[in-house]
């Protein structure tokens, strides 16, 4: 493998996953194809060497687009989306059409010229599970993790549409040989990533002064991991993979929305309490927990990035650094959730 396409690789995963391989694999050209929505950046890119990395702004669901470019490569990895819950329960069209069209053009081209396709999902297509001090034993037992064979159960419009995305790649695999593997991962955070999620959020709230908001009473569960962890699985489960399977990304992150926000106050020289609870995401999913031993066991993965609060201390570091690159987009952001009454 020579060159691999990154589809939505100007957006937080795909660009980290592109600084990743440029920084790790001296071998590999990449071109990155991605239409630079509102969550896309070119700045993300800045400073790679143009001669490993090229840019071209398009869209994954223009089929002569993608034709072109998937000539020109050995390998697709699939990482644009509309990728917004709250979002898709405003407008669901976007979602509709980016993940299930894009996706299916995507893979179609992939079969015709053969290529070895990696297709990026969620652990959010498994619906969700309930809080660990609901279950007998606090919720070590067996079935109280996502792993692969957890049954499809997706809440919103934007986790429906990435289950249908991941059923197209697996019935591409079945019925025409698609060389694909796929991969559920749980949320990320890091550097690049966009204000209008939890983390990032709430630290460009305090940098504004605006009081962080927390969902209902914060109960409900994430299964953090850095993103470049993210990265180094994907390159993993693409190179190593085996075809046809799907691999769960974790590292062992679980905590509540209330724990990480305090811990951002705590970090950020606040007061504990220096939030707000505002109203509730509509079917919001309770908990999501990931058992990766798939990855760790079958493909000696393991992440690098086990450290949360080091980690969290490191992102809001880079969000205070890199101001210029967030701060045209707070107000925008703010007004659209506060007609949410969020
Ligand atoms: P993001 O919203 O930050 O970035 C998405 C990128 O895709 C943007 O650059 C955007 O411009 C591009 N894009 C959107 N529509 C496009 C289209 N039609 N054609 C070309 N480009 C398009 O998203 P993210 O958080 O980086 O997520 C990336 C992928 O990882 C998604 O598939 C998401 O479902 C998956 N994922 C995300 C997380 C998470 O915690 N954020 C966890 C697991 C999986
Ligand atoms: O699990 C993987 C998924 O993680 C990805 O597939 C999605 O693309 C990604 O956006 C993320 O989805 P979530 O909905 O979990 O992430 P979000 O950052 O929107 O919210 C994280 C939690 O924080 C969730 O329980 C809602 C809550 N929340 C969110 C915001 C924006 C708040 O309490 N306050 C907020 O202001």
């Amino acid at each position: 493998m020579k060159s691999i396409l990154v589809t939505g690789g100007a957006g937080f995963i795909g660009s980290n996953f592109v600084h990743y391989v440029v920084n790790n694999f001296p071998e590999i050209s990449i071109t990155v194809l991605d239409k630079l929505t509102y969550a896309g950046n070119e700045q993300n890119l800045k400073g790679l060497p143009e001669d490993r990395v090229q840019l071209v702004v398009g869209d994954i669901a223009d089929k002569e687009e993608v034709d072109k470019l998937a000539q020109e490569v050995d390998a697709i990895v699939h990482y644009a989306a509309e990728s917004h819950n709250d979002n898709s329960l405003i407008d669901p069209f976007p979602f509709v059409q980016t993940n299930l069209i894009g996706t299916y053009v995507l893979i179609e081209a992939a079969r015709k010229y053969n290529l070895r396709y990696h297709h990026v999902s969620t652990d959010e297509v498994y619906g969700d599970l309930p809080l660990r001090e609901d279950l007998p034993g606090g919720g070590e037992g067996e079935g109280e993790k996502f792993t692969a064979e957890t049954a499809y159960n997706p809440s919103s419009p934007y986790s429906s549409t990435k289950a249908g995305s991941d059923l197209l790649v697996k019935a591409w695999v079945r019925s025409f040989g698609l060389k694909a593997t796929l991969s559920n991962c749980s949320n990320n955070y890091g550097p690049y990533q966009h204000i209008e999620k939890f983390i990032p959020r709430q630290i460009t709230n305090v940098l504004s002064g605006i009081s962080p908001k927390l969902y209902g009473e914060g109960k409900n569960v994430r299964d953090w991991i850095h993103t470049e962890d993210h990265s180094s699985a994907v390159w993993t489960i693409l190179t190593k993979g085996r075809i046809g399977e799907t691999y769960l990304i974790g590292s062992d992150g679980e905590k509540n929305n209330k724990e990480v926000l305090e811990l951002i106050l705590e970090l950020m020289g606040q007061p504990k309490d220096a939030y707000e609870h505002v109203k509730d995401r509509p079917g919001h999913d309770l908990r999501y927990a990931i058992d990766a031993s798939k990855l760790y066991d079958e493909l000696d993965w393991k992440p690098e990035f086990t450290d949360f609060k080091d980690g969290l201390e490191e992102t809001i570091n880079w969000y205070r650094k890199n101001h210029d690159w967030w701060k045209a987009q707070k107000n925008q952001v703010e007004a659209k959730y506060a007609e949410s009454g969020q």
